[in-house]
C-alpha cells in the first residue's frame, strides 16, 4: 500500500436538464471548484471513517467499504479521512463528489489508477448507496471537474465538453430544509408510471431547452441561456419538482438582475442556480432572504468528445 494517499472529486452544479436525464434526455452540467478530499492512512482493526462534519449517516461508511471491496482492497487496518467544501444535501453533488474522492483515494493506495470508464461506472454504482436509481451526472462532473458538459446517460455516458463562448457568472442558493434527490426522482417515477405520455413530452421539451441552452453557452449568449434556465424552471414546476423556497429564490434573483433561475439538482428544496452577469448584487439579494450562496465564474471546457 502507498500511505498516505489522496483523492479529489468536485462539486456540480445542474444548468440544465436535471429530471430529464434520468429518462435518457441530454443534460448541462459543470464541475465546481469547490470539492472534497480524501486521504487513506494505516490503522487498525476494521476500515474507519473519519470526517470534518459529525455524520450520523450510516451510508457514507458502507460507500467507503464498498468502494474497498469494488478495488479489491482487504477493508481493514486504513483509515479514511474525509474535508469537504461541498454542503450536504442540497443538489452539488457531495454524495458523488465523496464517491469519486474516496475511490481515487483508495485506487492511489493501492498503486492504481483508474480508468475514466471505470471511474465513472463505479462512482454511479456508489452514488447509487445515497441516490438509488440515478443518471450518474453527478459521478461525472466529479470527476471531470471543471467546464460545462452536455451528458446523456448510458453505459458509458455520452459525454460532450462544451467550449463556452462567454464566461457563465453563476450564484448558487440553498437553504437549511432538509431534502432527498432520492424522494424527489422516487416520487417523479411513480407520476411517470401513472401518466407516461405526459411526462415523455414534458422530458422531450426539457430536451429541446438543454439543446436551445447547449446552443447559447457555446454562443457566449447570456441573455438566451437565462430564458433557458426560466423555461426550464416552469417545466419544472410542472413535473411537480420545484417547491415554494425554490420559486421564491429564483423570483429574488431575477428582481436583483439575473437573467434567469432555476432548481438545481434533484428540486423538492435544495438549490437555486442564476445566471447573473452582477453575480455579488444578486448573491447579496438572496443572502437577504436568508439563503446561503456561491459565486462561481464558469469557463468553458475545449470543445470535444471527453477520453
Ligand atoms: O440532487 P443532485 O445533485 O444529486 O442531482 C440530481 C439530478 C437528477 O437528475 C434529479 C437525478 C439524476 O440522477 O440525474
Amino acid at each position: 500500500m502507498n500511505l498516505p494517499a489522496r483523492g479529489r472529486a468536485a462539486g456540480k452544479v445542474i444548468l440544465l436538464g436535471e429530471h430529464g436525464v434520468v429518462y435518457g434526455r441530454p443534460a448541462l452540467a459543470a464541475g465546481l471548484a469547490l470539492g472534497l478530499e480524501a486521504e487513506v492512512r494505516g490503522g487498525t482493526g476494521p476500515l474507519r471513517l473519519e470526517s470534518d462534519r459529525s455524520i450520523d449517516d450510516p451510508r457514507p461508511a458502507r460507500l467507503v467499504e464498498e468502494a474497498a471491496t469494488a478495488l479489491a482492497i482487504e477493508p481493514r487496518d486504513l483509515v479514511v479521512r474525509v474535508r469537504s467544501e461541498l454542503p450536504a444535501g442540497v443538489g452539488l453533488g457531495s454524495s458523488a463528489a465523496l464517491a469519486v474522492a474516496v475511490l481515487r483515494a483508495l485506487a492511489a493506495a493501492a498503486g492504481r489508477t483508474l480508468a475514466r470508464d471505470e471511474e465513472l461506472a463505479l462512482g454511479r454504482r456508489l452514488e447509487a448507496i445515497f441516490h438509488g436509481q440515478s443518471s450518474g451526472i453527478d459521478p461525472a462532473a466529479a470527476a471531470l471537474g471543471g467546464g460545462c458538459f452536455r451528458f446523456v446517460r448510458g453505459e458509458p455516458p455520452l459525454i460532450t465538453p462544451l467550449a463556452a463562448g462567454a464566461p457563465l457568472p453563476l450564484v448558487v442558493a440553498f437553504g437549511e430544509r432538509p431534502r432527498r434527490t432520492g424522494a424527489a426522482v422516487g416520487a417523479l417515477r411513480a407520476r411517470w408510471e401513472a401518466e407516461r405520455t405526459r411526462h415523455e413530452r414534458l422530458f422531450d421539451e426539457i430536451a429541446a431547452v438543454v439543446e436551445a441552452g447547449a446552443h447559447a453557452v457555446r454562443a457566449g449568449d447570456l441573455a438566451a441561456l437565462g430564458r433557458c434556465f426560466d423555461e426550464n424552471q416552469a417545466l419544472l414546476a410542472v413535473l411537480g419538482v420545484s417547491a415554494p423556497e425554490v420559486e421564491a429564490l429564483a423570483r429574488a434573483a431575477r428582481r436583483a438582475g439575473a437573467l434567469g433561475a432555476k432548481l438545481t439538482g434533484g428540486g423538492a428544496g435544495g438549490a437555486v442556480v442564476a445566471l447573473a452577469p452582477e453575480p455579488e448584487r444578486v448573491a447579496a439579494a438572496l443572502r437577504a432572504e436568508g439563503a446561503r450562496t456561491i459565486v462561481a465564474r464558469l469557463e468553458g471546457a475545449r470543445e470535444g468528445r471527453a477520453a
